[in-house]
């Protein structure tokens, strides 16, 4: 019989031992923790931001003609009649944060990074959720190549830190809204002639934001913007200079990346350098994550000029991209003692004992339900524990415990009131 309450579609619950690696809080929050040293290391700090803000932050930044605006947001109306938003991306509502808070006025850069939530009304499937997780970084304040490719390095060093080896850095410029304007006329004057062909979305698209044409899945589409002009070619030479640059800096550190004249990426803010990072190890949803900058989005938002760069790596895709490759991560461990204990004297003595280990930092459990000693061992397997802390009616009777270790299968006797030291003083790891 089916429960009565079933988590919404596609969306997923995180717990202890998962089989599912997405789904196994530890190994989640373990790769989460790489990613936060990690930003630290690059001179990022975390922001967090709301779970929901008003709804037209991200009409105005995403863009109307976009599938997020257009199809996927989660919004509502309050009891006070505003309309809110559950976030389905981040760089808005740092951008926001950003100006709220005052860090523009600061001075020199703003390098912050977010682990958080994101809600999108999508078709679901496998790497595609409607609630997804993001590991990501906005860096404001400077226009400079060099930071693109600081930001893109950051994204491959985390991949390369957990173990994802295998895949493409994909690389675009998406231009200026001016180099833009020049680039559409032309992207319109090469679809026209196919136009019966398209479909009604992409008549939508033709006629009010040609860019988003190229986002297109449709196979026939994407057959005839096969042949469509690129955009590298009405790049302004400032642009085209900035782009030129982060190749140079990105060949000169060895990283290697793939030029895609139709990445545009489904959001409207982008201008010059647009990437996406793909595993061959994902399937259809194949992008672990992307990023690009977006020098005119603060201004957009009512601050002052103000360039920025940025990414999200999608969580959930890591994780899936970390278990299709069975890239060893350590095993979730369990508690380095599990006390084990015989009558109610060693009982006392052992819950005693339990709660001085854990004043001590050193993490510990029990058997709840006076349980037989063998079951009780078996518990202590079951939760992975270091050593067995058994206290049986002999161990009373000499004023020890019996230190088992549950990997080698040594034992060794300890007076009971040493046995919190004897952590410190032996190299446990
Ligand atoms: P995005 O490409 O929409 O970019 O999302 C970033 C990553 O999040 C994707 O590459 C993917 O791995 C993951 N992702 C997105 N949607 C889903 C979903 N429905 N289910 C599972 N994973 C998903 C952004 O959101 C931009 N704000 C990134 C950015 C930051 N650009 C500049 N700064």
């Amino acid at each position: 019989m089916p429960l009565k309450y079933q988590r919404p579609k596609y969306t997923h619950d995180l717990y202890p031992h998962a089989p599912k690696w997405q789904d196994d809080s530890e190994r989640v929050l373990s790769t989460v923790g790489q990613f936060r040293a990690l930003c630290r290391v690059y001179g990022y700090g975390e922001v967090r931001t709301p779970l929901f803000e008003s709804t037209d932050l991200f009409v105005r930044a995403v863009g109307e003609g976009t599938d997020i605006v257009s199809k996927e947001m989660y919004t509502f109306t309050t009891k006070g009649g505003d309309s809110l938003t559950l976030r389905p991306e981040s760089t808005a509502p740092v951008l926001r944060a950003y100006l709220e808070n005052g860090l523009h006025a600061q001075g020199g850069l703003a390098k912050l990074y977010y682990v958080a939530a994101h809600f999108r009304y999508e078709r679901g499937q496998t790497g595609r959720y409607r609630q997804h997780e993001q590991l990501g970084v906005e860096a404001l304040g400077s226009d400079d190549p060099a930071l693109d490719a600081e930001v893109i390095h950051l994204a491959l060093a985390f991949f390369k830190q957990v173990g994802i080896d295998r895949l493409t850095l994909k690389l675009n410029s998406v231009g200026s809204p001016d180099s833009r304007a020049r680039y559409l006329v032309a992207l319109q004057d090469f679809v026209r002639p196919y136009l019966s062909e398209f479909s009604e979305e992409g008549h939508a698209r033709f006629a009010n934001n040609p860019l988003r044409l190229l986002d297109t899945k449709n196979p026939r589409e994407l057959e005839i913007l096969a042949d469509a002009p690129h955009l590298s070619a009405y790049l302004s030479p400032e642009e085209d200079a900035h782009f030129q640059n982060l190749l140079g800096y990105l060949t000169s550190a060895d990283v290697s990346y793939t030029l895609d004249p139709y990445l545009v990426r489904g959001f409207d803010y982008y201008t010059k350098t647009a990437f996406e990072i793909q595993s061959p190890d994902l399937g259809a949803q194949n992008a672990l994550g992307g990023g690009g900058r977006y020098n005119k989005l603060v201004e957009e938002l009512g601050g002052p000029p103000t360039p920025g760069i940025g990414f999200g790596i999608g969580l959930e895709r890591t994780m899936l991209a970390l278990q299709a490759l069975n890239v060893i991560t350590p095993p979730a461990s369990g508690p380095k003692a599990f006390v084990v204990t015989q009558g109610e004297a060693g009982r006392t003595a052992g819950v005693a004992l339990l709660s001085r280990l854990r004043e001590a930092g050193i993490s510990s459990d029990m058997d709840y339900g006076a349980r037989s000693m063998g079951k009780q061992m078996k518990a202590a397997d079951r939760a992975r524990a270091r050593y067995a802390l058994v206290i049986g009616d002999d161990e009373m009777a000499q004023g020890v415990v019996q230190f088992k270790s549950l990997a080698d299968h040594w034992q060794h006797m300890v007076p009971l009131d040493e046995a919190v030291g004897w952590f410190s003083g032996n190299k446990t790891g």
